[in-house]
């Protein structure tokens, strides 16, 4: 596969638009977090989500070894949260952007997100460069609104909602 072939992946990708998530753990007394859009639901049954993440990211071995960790799915003017969790920031700079607070086992989960998904990890597959991992659902918090910050050709933007008081230019 060339160079061609490379640059219309990436430019079919620029055309896949995505809710932008944090997805977060915490393993030996460290909190950890990572911007991602490769994030999807599998099944009702169990309920579950699988994520792809990179090996080389930081947050990649601390999930994997505690087994266990949140996805948090960002509203519409959360951006700065995204840019800070997407390498912005050094890993123990991150959390000080946005309202974090710890799951009663611990897991950080941003207050403010539309939703927090806890998540139990089943399974863990590696595929060149990333580990898809499938994480079953243990708990959900949902807020009110809909009005969720996507990701597309490269530049954030925001999605249809539900209408109620969210107009949010970017
Ligand atoms: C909008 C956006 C989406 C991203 N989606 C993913 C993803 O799905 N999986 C992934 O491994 N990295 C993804 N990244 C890259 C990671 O967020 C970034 O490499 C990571 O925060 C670096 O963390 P580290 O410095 O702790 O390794 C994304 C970055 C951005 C800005």
């Amino acid at each position: 596969m060339g160079e061609r072939f490379e640059a219309d992946f990436r430019k079919a990708m620029r055309r896949l638009a995505s809710a932008v998530t944090v997805i977060t753990a915490a393993h030996a007394g460290r909190r950890h977090g990572m911007t991602a859009t490769a994030v999807t639901s599998v099944s009702s049954a169990p309920p579950s989500l699988l994520a792809c993440i990179n090996r080389a990211a930081g947050l990649h071995d601390p999930l994997v070894a505690s087994g266990r960790f949140c996805i948090n799915i960002l509203y519409a003017d959360q951006s700065e949260i995204a840019e800070a969790f997407g390498g912005k920031l050094p890993n123990d700079e991150r959390f000080s952007v946005g309202a974090w607070a710890a799951s009663a086992g611990g897991l950080p989960f941003l207050r403010e997100a539309q939703a927090s998904i806890f998540c139990d990890l089943d399974l863990v597959t590696p595929y060149g460069t990333h580990s898809v991992v499938i994480g079953r659902i243990s708990d959900i918090l949902v807020a009110g609104h809909v009005a969720p910050l996507l990701y597309q050709d490269g530049r954030y933007t925001v999605g249809l909602g539900d209408g109620i008081d969210w107009v949010v230019p970017i």
